[in-house]
């Protein structure tokens, strides 16, 4: 989620607070904007777009203040553009707010709010925060504002500023980062150091459930249940550039390890316990119509269509329904048979792929509903589309794309349960599914904190000119997945193979020098896939094995094994994925590779 910065203190707020909007670019953003405390009252700029965009807007604008608050938003709900952008104002237009996170519950609340006579103006989930406050308010922000948190539900760093009580910014968090920085007579409140690392090193990190009241000279922070905190501040010695990767060498790590948290947020407000299914707000008025389906075709490039792969062994295996998988690129070009049982899924991370862009069009073109499972909101496929579902995993800056994979396959598991629970799986292999996703974050987790374990195995076969990578049913698509990754950005040739299609010509390859990894998790193909790990081990081939945790007999027959947890085995995937990645991470960074931006790659491929 994006930036937020605030200031109060001697000098003037603006410069100040579109100096940290900038240092916050390099999150990737879709809009921007900016409030402060004049003296004729609360002044509010935002401006879909870039940071510039908005300083365009404010060319022709004197200000003096000395307290305000500003943000680069990543939109989650509500479509980039001026009106969505933060900060959000309530209706007296004395409280601005600026927000990172999502409110999982407010739907009710603008209900609530609502039939109080309250006037939601923008799309967004955030605006609620800025009338609950008006609600509250009496005389203390800082009470207002621990009132109308104490009702929302979800993940939230906010900025609050009020024009009747203007020495004070008033900061809280949950779930998404927040600190407070003290400088000489100056505080300043930001999500990321970055914003504010060349005016002070001094930083205090607010916790889940914290409150903060910062002044001139001062900060007060207490817990939501009002009880007071003291904290010590840390001195920060990171470079700017270390801060903007949060201490990691380089984005693609910092997504890798980011996908426990997006996960999180991939199935957050989603997971309906009681009817065990889900609830898909992009795709609630399409309901009747998913009823009635009687194929899909899903739609992709890259990465996105090896998580349509995925999909595919999902929606078949629980769903009952038939599925095509398409590469966007040939799909657009072909006469596909499409009638008015057909659903069209596509996928993009970006939402801006030519190909996929245009496989949509010329679905819809024939008639088929079709819904994208994409991550920037407003996105041209997003908006296009008919509906869809987003996955909220954030800006993924990395070109080789890590987080977003994991939170598509999340996605189309959670669209498999809706379609599922549709027709024959039953409550309690709705439970059972939904039970399994959500131990998903703490095993990814697991898996990260033996990353080591990896980075040994990449250390023996960096300088190797070619890998193949086998996987069977769910985890081929996986093998596909992990070969792309090392080939994007270490520029080691990959193949990705169904294990069982080595005998048909790949094996001519093997000998000592060619590293195999092998996903060989204990599953109801288990046993084929040792044949295949004999087979290549007989032809003196090394196998790397991604094994389930307590299968104590594949180390007999292989050259390293890495273990992950055990999971029900459709969604072995979001946890075989992860050690690949690492690999391809660390492999590239001992080829000396620029990890985060590969030779000729993009991306997003927004040309042909
Ligand atoms: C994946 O690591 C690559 N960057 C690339 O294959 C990517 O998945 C593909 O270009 C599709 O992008 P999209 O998901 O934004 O449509
Ligand atoms: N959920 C809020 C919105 O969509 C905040 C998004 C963000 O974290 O930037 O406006």
């Amino acid at each position: 989620m994006c930036g937020i910065v605030g200031y109060i203190g001697h000098r003037k707020a603006t410069p100040i607070l579109i100096d940290g909007l900038k240092r916050l670019e390099y999150r990737g953003y879709d809009s921007a904007g900016i409030a402060l405390i004049e003296d004729e009252g609360l002044i509010h700029e935002k401006t879909a777009g870039k940071v510039d965009a908005l300083v365009a807007h404010l060319a022709d604008r004197t200000f003096t203040s000395h307290v305000g608050i500003a943000h680069t938003r990543w939109a989650t709900h509500g479509e980039p553009s001026d009106l969505n952008a933060h900060p959000q104002v309530d209706n007296s237009g004395n409280i601005a707010v600026v927000h990172n996170g999502i409110i999982e519950n407010y739907r009710a609340l603008r209900q609530i709010l609502e039939q109080q006579g309250y006037k939601i103006l923008s799309d967004t989930d955030t605006e609620i925060i800025a009338h609950l406050i008006g609600f509250h308010y009496e005389d203390d922000l800082t009470e207002a504002v621990r009132a109308s948190m104490s009702l929302v539900v979800g993940t939230y760093a906010i900025a609050v500023i009020d024009k009747r009580s203007p020495d004070v910014i008033v900061a809280a968090r949950n779930g998404a980062p927040l600190l407070i920085a003290c400088g000489e007579n100056e505080n300043f409140v930001a999500s990321d150091a970055a914003a504010i690392l060349s005016y002070t090193n001094k930083v205090t990190y607010l916790e889940d459930r914290e409150i903060a009241t910062v002044s001139i000279n001062n900060f007060q922070i207490s817990t939501i249940e009002k009880v007071k905190v003291d904290r010590q501040a840390t001195e920060l010695d990171w470079t700017l550039g270390a801060i903007e990767k949060a201490g990691h060498d380089y984005f693609m790590h910092k997504e890798i390890h980011e996908q426990p948290e997006t996960l999180h947020n991939a199935m957050r407000g989603r997971l309906n316990f009681e009817e065990a299914t889900v609830r898909l707000n992009g795709l609630t008025d399409h309901l009747d119509d998913l009823s009635r389906i009687k194929r899909v075709i899903i739609t992709a490039c890259g990465t996105s269509w090896h998580a349509a792969l995925i999909g595919e062994y999902l929606l078949e295996e629980y769903a009952g329904l038939p599925v095509e998988v398409e590469y966007a690129s040939e799909f657009r070009y072909r006469s596909p048979i499409i009638d008015d049982g057909t659903l069209v899924l596509v996928i993009s991370q970006s939402g801006e792929t030519a190909d996929t862009l245009a496989a949509m069009r010329e679905a819809r073109r024939k008639g088929a509903k079709a819904l994208g499972i994409v991550n920037s909101v407003g996105s041209t496929i997003a908006r296009e589309s008919d509906g869809g579902v987003y996955i909220h995993a954030g800006p993924e800056i990395g070109v080789a794309s890590t987080k977003a994979f994991t939170s598509q396959i999340m996605v189309l598991s959670l669209i498999t349960i809706l379609l599922g629970r549709m027709r024959n799986i039953s409550a309690n292999m709705g439970s059972e599914m939904i039970a399994a996703l959500e131990s998903v974050p703490e095993k990814i987790q697991s898996i990260l904190d033996r990353e080591d374990e990896i980075k040994k195995i990449a250390e023996l076969y960096y300088q190797s000119n070619n890998f193949l990578y086998l996987g069977r049913g769910v985890n081929f698509p996986v093998a596909l997945e992990g070969a792309l990754k090392l080939k994007e950005i270490s520029y080691i040739h990959a193949e990705g193979y169904p294990a069982a299609e080595m005998k048909h010509g790949p094996i001519a390859l093997i000998d000592e020098k060619m590293p195999v990894v092998v996903i060989a998790t204990k599953d109801s193909i288990y046993d084929k896939v040792m044949s295949n790990i004999s087979q290549v081990r007989a032809r003196k081939g090394r196998v790397i094995a991604i094994a389930t945790e307590g299968d104590t007999e594949i180390a007999q027959h292989v050259n390293h094994v890495f273990y992950i947890p055990a999971i029900k085995q459709c969604f072995t995937p979001l946890l075989s994925v992860i050690p690949l990645q690492l690999m391809a991470y660390h492999m590239a960074v001992l080829r000396d590779c620029n990890v985060d931006q590969p030779r000729n790659l993009a991306k997003s491929v927004t040309v042909e």
